[in-house]
């Protein structure tokens, strides 16, 4: 997958610094080539004659390099690579990459170049956990560039938590993504994915909820990415992180999620995977509820909330082309699926059964029978991923 595939690796001074050279030999082995770029303090971790002669290539060190700078060579090097990664990221480095400063080789590559980059911070815990670095990463995340890790687990400075750098087989996967997203199917295409439960007030301080993880809604959205969507990916308080690479929306009551889906419209397709929940708390109190002694709980009365899937699958003017809902039932599925489908007027139902039974609501698998028009097809039981990926895959054949 990676044959012919240039990768710009920018590797930063950090003790994870080792694991580059193990990426660079796996990176090779898949076809791909490294042009390798070492921060001043990254020569302290590894030193540039096992990088170069790992890679096969020169190393480049110095943005004053004046052989290379007569023809602006760091323009041309950052513009080379089919994709730049920086692993691993120091904090430092996230730092000059967010603040826009240019002011060594590697952050000048990183400022100038047309490429998507993808970073694999290593990092103390401490360091990662930092507000700054956590502002960093929003910083970055917001401006599109892709995150592998870290993960957590011991580090060399003896402590716990997050802050390792990604394994450099997990590294691989993330470019292998990065790179079928450039060409991928979906390439071009916009795809809106709502997902995770809605929170609906009670008061200031307590809400009604759902079980939904978020799982599947999470899983499909990184499907899409990987197949070249652009993805907006509107999510209520989901208990897994959002994907990476995705344009997030948070939103917590229904009403916000319509109105972050009608935002982010014009949209090729957009799949309804998010709990919505179908009232709120009409008479929401603005102060919170205290017992008045008596032994009367207060009275909850509900209003409808919006229906989102139906708002936009009935939408006259900018209707996505392909509408996608979920249907979560506990009883008679299939029929209960394709009368929503009807009612509703979209164009598929991805129905599950979330009896407490099946263990799907908040566990990583799912079953699922798919309703079109052209009837229903069940897909066995498999990992939430699988059917993302499978689910995606469809959506790309529709759309093409
Ligand atoms: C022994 C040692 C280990 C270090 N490990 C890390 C690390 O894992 N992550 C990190 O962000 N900084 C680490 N640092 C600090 C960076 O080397 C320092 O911030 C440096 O300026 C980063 O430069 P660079 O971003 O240009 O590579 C370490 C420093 C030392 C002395």
């Amino acid at each position: 997958m990676l044959a012919g595939k240039r990768i710009l690796l920018i590797i930063g001074g950090g003790i994870a610094a080792y694991k580059a050279l193990e990426l660079i030999r796996r990176l090779r082995e898949r076809g791909a080539s490294v042009s390798p770029v070492l921060t001043r303090a990254a020569e302290e971790f590894v030193t540039p004659l096992s990088v170069a002669a790992l890679a096969g290539a020169n190393v480049h060190r110095d943005l004053f390099d004046l052989t290379a700078e007569a023809e602006m060579g760091h323009i041309q090097l950052s513009r080379a690579a089919d994709l730049v990664v920086v692993a691993p990221a120091t904090a430092d480095l996230m730092a000059r990459m967010a603040g826009g400063l240019a002011n060594d080789l590697a952050s000048t590559l990183l400022m100038a170049t047309d490429k998507r980059v993808l970073i694999a911070p290593a990092m103390n815990v401490r360091m990662w956990t930092h507000p700054a670095t956590q502002r960093n990463r929003a910083v970055l995340e917001g401006d599109g560039i892709l995150f592998v890790g870290p993960n957590d687990g011991d580090m060399a400075c003896g402590e716990h938590g997050p802050g390792r750098m990604a394994e450099p087989p997990e590294i691989v996967a993330a470019i292998e993504a990065a790179l079928g997203a450039a060409a991928g199917p979906l390439a071009g295409r916009h795809v809106l994915v709502t997902s995770g439960p809605t929170h609906e007030p009670i008061d200031p301080v307590r809400y009604i909820a759902n079980r939904s993880s978020g799982a599947q809604g999470t899983a499909l959205a990184a499907a899409l990415r990987d197949l070249g969507a652009g993805v907006t990916f509107v999510t209520g308080p989901a208990s897994v992180p959002a994907p990476q690479g995705v344009t997030v929306v948070r939103v917590e009551t229904a009403r916000e999620m319509l109105a972050a889906v009608e935002a982010a419209l014009p949209a090729d397709a957009a799949i309804f995977a998010a709990a919505v929940a179908d009232w709120r708390v009409a008479n929401a109190a603005d102060r919170k509820l205290k017992k008045d002694g008596t032994g009367t709980p207060p009275a909850l009365s509900f209003a409808e909330n919006p229906d989102i899937l139906a708002t936009i699958s009935q939408r006259e003017a900018g209707r996505p082309r392909l509408v996608v809902g979920f249907a979560a039932e506990t009883d008679d599925v299939i029929a209960h699926a394709a009368a929503k489908r009807a009612r509703k007027g979209c164009d598929w139902i991805v129905a599950n059964d979330v009896s407490p039974a099946t263990g799907i609501m908040g566990g990583s698998e799912n079953a699922v029978t798919l309703l079109t028009a052209a009837g229903a097809e069940t897909w066995p039981r498999m990992a939430k991923d699988r059917v993302a990926r499978r689910l995606a895959e469809r959506i790309a054949e529709a759309l093409a």
